[in-house]
């Protein structure tokens, strides 16, 4: 939740019209009592998005994503809750004390700690103490120009240089929460000392965190990164994302690779639609940041076995969301920075320009150290790759596949059709339909209950426990809601619960293909039914498991008893 009153976020909303605010970034057409436009929260081919002047809300009939202006701003601004607050109070003029806002006010603290220390860190580079270290970017290619744009530092050789600088200006509280310095029974310590230092920037380009990399000396870790904290959380930022997403959006194309000094290197060769995943998986999080950047995902991580292994992985993660990436190998187990120094810049770009579609690369990382004439290698082989047929859409892919693999494998191309399942849309649906009855019913309660008094107290009077966690946690929130200002009006009530990402994701799934502005009292009766119909039968399962465990007939009869009256109630 959020720290600001609602009376003063209805106020920063109120300043605003939705509509004007939408249609800076996704143009809008009246259509009846709404807007609509292309909704930039997924994949939209025709507009599914309706902004509601009435509402002051926006709402995706697709994909489910839904809110009022302050979350189109985060969302599409990738900014945070308070963050588009400001901004909206910006366009509407409206004066907030955001300072007044605790975890701002530390986070401003955290941005200038990591400001001074990202100039005391440049200049150290620049001064008589930076002279190896320059010397180390040198012989590396890096010229001064990038030192400059990728704002590369140094950490010098003693113990407590920035600790002694930072206690000027802040508290030591303060201090120790950027991370950058420790504490011991010796007092403050630099927690980077004698290493090359990378700042880390967040989605919007502030420098949030480093990685001091040694230069001088073989023994310890290569690179060395700031722990999480508050401000820095690695799974949810992508090396470079601030510098790329234009140029990436702009041509329809984001290039992965595993490592900033890639990144770098790309830079100097002018590819700037380039992110770094910095040697982790990728996160759901990250992998739909990606997916908003552009529709060509090119995956090109290093040329050894982990990076092909980390290439299987991301395309897995990936694929989970619809985003089918495309590969590029490197030879001789080189990472893009050493390709592009080795090989120079053209063969790099063709390489680029060339990406094998996934199943290629799959057919050959699941060949990897295996002897095709042997029948258990041959037998695992197919296996792996019929597993990876029967995942791809494309009809003419899987034919194309199949012929590779059949002449690869000489196996009789009958038995692997057998194999392979027929269209995967019908299993799709059948999934759908599957998981529909009690989460349709729980879907559609709390779609109404945002939208009507009368179902709430429905819900509160007849509803004792959702079968899902999720919804059952935001039901009550709403009812809690509703009891607090004794109505629901649903634009103030996603203002309220909307900065909590589990509700945003299920309030999505709520709005996931809905068009529906009115109901009727039968029909939500009906849901509360099945609700209840999916408790007694819980409860009938776990009397039938206490029948079980009871020796005593008088107790079981008393039981099975219960049983009949529970089910007759049915
Ligand atoms: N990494 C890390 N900690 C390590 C090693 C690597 O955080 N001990 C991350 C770094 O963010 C790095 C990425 O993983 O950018 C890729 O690692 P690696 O391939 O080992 O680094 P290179 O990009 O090859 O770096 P260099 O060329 O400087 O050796
Ligand atoms: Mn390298």
């Amino acid at each position: 939740m959020n720290t600001l009153s609602q009376e003063k976020l209805n106020e920063i909303r109120n300043s605003v019209d939705i509509v004007d605010v939408v249609s800076n970034y996704v143009s809008l057409t009246p259509r009846g009592k709404n807007f609509f436009g292309v909704c930039p929260f997924h994949d939209d081919n025709n507009p599914s998005m309706s902004v509601s002047q009435a509402k002051q809300m926006y709402r995706c009939f697709s994909c489910g994503a839904t809110g009022s202006v302050f979350h189109f701003i985060r969302d599409y601004e990738n900014i945070s809750f308070s963050e588009a607050v400001k901004k909206v109070a910006e366009i509407g003029g409206v004066k907030v004390d955001i300072r007044s806002d605790k975890k701002i006010k530390n986070n401003i603290e955290y941005h200038e700690i990591y400001s001074l220390s990202l100039k005391y860190y440049m200049n150290n580079l620049n001064s008589k103490s930076g002279k190896e270290a320059r010397e180390y970017l040198n012989n590396r290619n890096i010229d001064d120009t990038t030192i400059k744009e990728f704002q590369i530092g140094l950490s010098l050789d003693k113990r407590n240089s920035l600790s002694n600088l930072l206690i000027k200006k802040f508290k030591e509280k303060d201090i120790l929460d950027s991370a950058l310095v420790g504490k011991n029974d010796y007092g403050m310590y630099d927690f980077f000392q004698e290493r090359i230092m990378f700042p880390l920037y967040d989605l919007n380009g502030k420098v949030v965190a480093y990685s001091g990399r040694i230069y001088n000396k073989e023994d310890s870790a290569k690179y060395f990164n700031t722990r999480e904290t508050e401000v820095f959380k690695k799974g949810e930022l992508l090396y470079n994302y601030h510098r790329a997403r234009n140029v990436a959006r702009m041509k329809n194309k984001i290039i992965i690779v595993e490592g900033f000094m890639d990144v770098i290197r790309m830079h100097t060769i002018g590819v700037k639609n380039v992110i770094a995943m910095m040697g982790t998986a990728v996160t759901d999080k990250q992998a739909h940041l990606i997916k908003r950047m552009a529709k060509e995902v090119i995956l090109c991580f290093d040329g050894d076995s982990a990076g092909a292994k980390a290439t299987k992985s991301c395309i897995d993660e990936l694929s989970k969301i619809d985003v089918i990436p495309k590969v590029v190998r490197l030879e001789d187990k080189l990472d893009p920075d050493e390709y592009i120094l080795k090989y120079g810049k053209d063969k790099f770009l063709r390489k680029i320009d060339n990406p094998i579609n996934v199943i290629d690369f799959e057919l050959s990382y699941y060949k990897e150290g295996k002897d095709l004439n042997s029948a258990e290698d041959k037998t695992l082989y197919i296996k792996q790759i019929i597993d990876e047929i029967n995942k791809i859409d494309d009809e003419i892919l899987k034919e194309v596949t199949i012929k590779k693999i059949v002449d690869e494998t000489e196996i009789d191309e009958s038995l692997i059709r057998s194999r392979i399942k027929k269209k995967t849309k019908k299993a799709k649906r059948d999934v759908i339909n599957k998981l529909s009855k009690y989460e349709k019913a729980e879907k559609n309660l709390i779609y109404f209950m945002l939208k009507s008094d009368d179902v709430i107290k429905m819900y509160d009077k007849k509803v004792t426990f959702m079968p899902d966690s999720e919804y059952r946690l935001l039901a009550r929130e709403i009812s809690a809601y509703y009891h607090e200002y004794g109505f629901i009006n649903e634009v103030d009530f996603m203002d309220y619960a909307l900065t909590d990402d589990e509700f945003k994701q299920t309030l999505k799934k709520v709005n996931q293909n809905n068009k529906r502005e009115e109901f009727t009292f039968e029909e939500i009766d009906d849901y509360i039914n099945v609700i209840k119909e999916f408790n007694v039968n819980k409860a009938i399962k776990r009397m039938q498991k206490e029948i079980k465990d009871l020796t005593d007939p008088l107790e079981k009869a008393k039981i099975a008893q219960k049983i009949i009256e529970l089910k007759k109630g049915v």
